[in-house]
């Protein structure tokens, strides 16, 4: 089921967005959360930091499993994901580092990585909050649009589509990854509640497909639908169809 909370201004995007996660640590100073990438919560994640320097927030007490990384990037790759999430929110809070896990992107072995990761999501208890963005395509994490959908963890093979998407952030085209690290379908679905944050027009159609249309491995997002607790953050642009 969804809930939606169509905003004005980047402003109040990221303060929504904030003010709904550093809401739910207020409650339960032990959540674990999913935590995901991309330039939409990057806004989001500042405001919990100023939050956190204000002494109004916490991490100390959080674990957080994110969703994906590429595979092949050094750790401390600028474009890596672990680089990601240290330069936008865990080294700015008072998170303990041995409760962030990142998926192993550069292990030499993928599927054992992926295989890795699957025993660590198997013993935590259930994300109390899964943030998530959308491709343009209808991604979520990693899990591309395809003929079928996998549960668990796995490495996936990029489209061209989101390698040229992602291209933005690395100095070629040649450069993004071609493989990718993702939680599958399945570990998402089962947080109690999921955030997705959808910002700009480029990204009015894909959510709309994801929300009204058909149920479909074509649209990976559309996997949301049969989740009982699906909070849509979107700005104007971006809900236009909504
Ligand atoms: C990447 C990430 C996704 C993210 C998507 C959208 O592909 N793997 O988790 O949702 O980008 O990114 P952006 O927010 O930059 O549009």
């Amino acid at each position: 089921m969804f809930n939606i909370i169509k905003v004005n201004h980047e402003e109040e995007f990221n303060e929504t967005g904030a003010a709904i996660i550093a809401g739910l640590l207020q409650a339960n100073p032990k959540a674990v959360l999913g935590l995901a990438t991309g330039s939409t919560p990057i806004g989001v994640y500042k405001k919990l930091i100023e939050r956190c320097q204000k002494g109004l927030l916490s991490f100390r007490q959080v674990t957080t499993y994110n969703l994906d990384e590429y595979v092949g990037l050094p750790k401390d790759h600028e474009q890596s994901y672990h680089r990601f999430m240290d330069e936008h929110l865990f080294r700015h809070v008072d998170i303990n580092p041995l409760n962030t896990f990142i998926p192993d992107g550069n292990s030499g072995d993928p599927d054992q990585s992926a295989a890795y990761y699957n025993t660590l999501l198997e013993k935590s208890p259930f994300f109390d909050l899964q943030l998530l963005g959308i491709g343009h395509n209808g991604h979520i994490g990693f899990n591309e649009p395809g003929n079928e959908l996998i549960g668990n963890t796995h490495v996936v093979t990029l489209h061209e589509s989101t390698r040229a998407a992602n291209a933005r952030f690395f100095a070629s085209s040649e450069d993004v990854p071609t493989h990718a690290i993702t939680m599958g379908i399945g570990a998402i679905l089962h947080a109690k509640q999921i955030l997705l944050l959808v910002k700009g027009k480029e990204k009015s159609e894909v959510l709309r497909r994801a929300i009204y249309g058909p149920i479909t491995p074509q649209c990976p997002a559309s996997f949301l639908q049969v989740h009982p607790r699906v909070l849509i953050l979107t700005d104007v642009e971006a809900g236009a169809f909504l």
